[in-house]
């Protein structure tokens, strides 16, 4: 009869399809070092408690570092019967160490065992996400510096709507990112608590210090330093919120490289001709000789999906468990990683890809006076001259159908033909139309002024740089 640790109470062997059923190993086995972190950390309090001696507890400590380089190494067996990566650790400590071995499950069950491993998890991933981040930010950045100023045209409903300087577009993507950032930051803060101890759901009767664990797994406020531990253990072997924001998180992510991706598929399209992909990041195709289709960029369109749906699984999945722990919350793990290896690959196209696609400058400065782009200028421009907005902005509806008729840009036309329509017009009105002037006649904050635009880029860059120093958070 297989190792089982209810051996106990139950008479019959479980039947291997149940074995395979029940499995989780075959997913969970990512959270190993994780398990053996919080399981050193576990050990050595009870070792400070008195529930181990010393020797016990290095003994442990030893055998669990080794078994840790065996996974590591692929040396290490997986039985299905043995279930996950909690029992499949605790087996094979009791091989190596017998009746030692058998004392580590104290004061502890595998339902705040699996809470504690998920977080101390999730803390590296949102890291690791983070970092990622950052590097998105700092690529578009570095773009600022090489084509901020080409001026692009700006779209509302893919219409061509005013001009703006492409920095400024850039400059967008890092504020949505940088929104993603202090998302992940500030769920890092509920991550950031310990369960351990909470044992099966009651808590324990045994003197254990959950405190003394959590400030060695850095659970740890950075603020304060104070250990953070769950205040309720019903609660802390039940909860799974900080997997649901964290994908939530990652899904904003997916949604803002989706737009940014879906943004770039255009631009760079026959049709649009803004921007030319590496090609070491396009495929061509089996039958047409002359493509190059900018697959990346649509599978992290498509990824999106994924995420998005991963978030979906985790909703359901708590849907109305009852209090506390239920075997549902296993199938917690998949969705979670999926989500994050998804992101992860997603923001490591990105970042080569912002780096080295490459504008072209020419072709959009030359179909730059198409669109009526400088219509907005126009109009506060007769604001400026004292005219109501309303009539201001019929007015220039007005020139611009005038324009159009005679198939030609705002700016080449003469003043005569702008002052049958709009007598308000002087000659002044020529250093606010074509799009150059246009964009150099914003001055508003946080605007495409091109100022503004260099304010922003050295408040990024200074931001960014500022980062640099030591992340000493855990
Ligand atoms: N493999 C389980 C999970 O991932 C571990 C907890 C099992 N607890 C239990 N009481 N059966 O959720």
């Amino acid at each position: 009869m297989s190792w089982k640790p209810w051996a106990g109470v139950f008479t019959q062997a479980t039947d291997p399809r149940v074995e395979g059923f029940t499995e989780s190993v075959s997913f969970d086995r990512r959270l190993f070092a994780q398990d053996i972190r919080g399981s050193i950390a576990h050990a050595q309090m009870l070792a400070k408690v008195g529930l181990l001696t010393q020797q016990e507890c290095q003994q442990m400590e030893q055998a669990l570092l080794e078994i840790e380089d065996e996974i590591r190494s692929g040396r290490f067996v997986f039985r299905t019967e043995l279930e996950d990566i909690h029992m499949h650790i605790e087996r094979a400590l009791i091989d190596r160490l017998g009746d030692v071995g058998r004392k580590l499950h104290t004061a502890r069950s595998r339902n705040d065992q699996v809470a504690t491993a998920m977080r101390l998890w999730v803390r590296e991933a949102i890291d690791h996400i983070d970092a990622l981040l950052r590097q998105v930010q700092e690529a578009f950045v570095g773009r600022c510096e090489r084509d901020g100023q080409v001026i692009l045209p700006g779209y509302t409903h893919l219409r061509r709507a005013q001009p703006v300087l492409a920095a400024h577009y850039w400059l967008a993507y890092c504020e949505k990112f940088q929104r993603d950032r202090d998302r992940l930051a500030d769920c890092r803060r509920r991550v950031n608590v310990l369960p351990l101890g909470s044992a099966a759901l009651a808590g324990a009767s045994l003197p254990i210090d959950r405190h003394d664990v959590a400030r060695r797994l850095g659970f740890v406020d950075p603020q304060t330093g104070q250990a953070q531990v769950s205040a309720n253990s019903l609660d802390a072997v039940s909860d799974r919120d900080f997997l649901l924001e964290f994908v939530f998180d990652l899904s904003l992510i997916a949604e803002h490289l989706s737009t940014w991706a879906e943004e770039w598929i255009l631009w760079s399209s026959e049709e649009f001709a803004f921007l030319k992909l590496p090609e070491a990041f396009c495929t061509g195709s089996s039958i047409m000789p002359q493509k190059r289709n900018p697959d990346v960029l649509e599978l992290i369109r498509g990824k999106t999906a994924r995420v998005i749906g991963d978030l979906q699984t985790l909703l359901v999945l708590v849907k109305a468990l009852p209090l506390a722990y239920n075997r549902d919350l296993q199938e917690d793990k998949p969705p979670v990683f999926d989500a994050v290896d998804t992101v992860q690959a997603c923001l490591e196209m990105a970042i080569p890809l912002i780096i080295q696609t490459e504008l072209n400058a020419q072709t959009i400065a030359e179909r730059l006076d198409r669109g009526y782009l400088d219509a907005t200028s126009l109009m506060e421009y007769l604001i400026r001259r004292g005219l109501p907005q309303r009539t201001a902005h019929e007015r220039v509806g007005r020139l611009v159908r005038r324009a159009m008729e005679l198939g030609l840009p705002l700016a080449s036309l003469r003043l005569e033909q702008m002052q049958e329509v709009c007598p308000e017009v002087d000659q002044g009105v020529f250093q606010v139309l074509g799009a150059e002037r246009a964009v150099s006649a914003v001055q508003s904050y946080g605007s495409t002024a091109p100022a503004e635009v260099r304010r922003q880029i050295e408040s990024w860059k200074h931001r960014l740089e500022a980062e640099k120093g030591p992340p000493s958070r855990t």
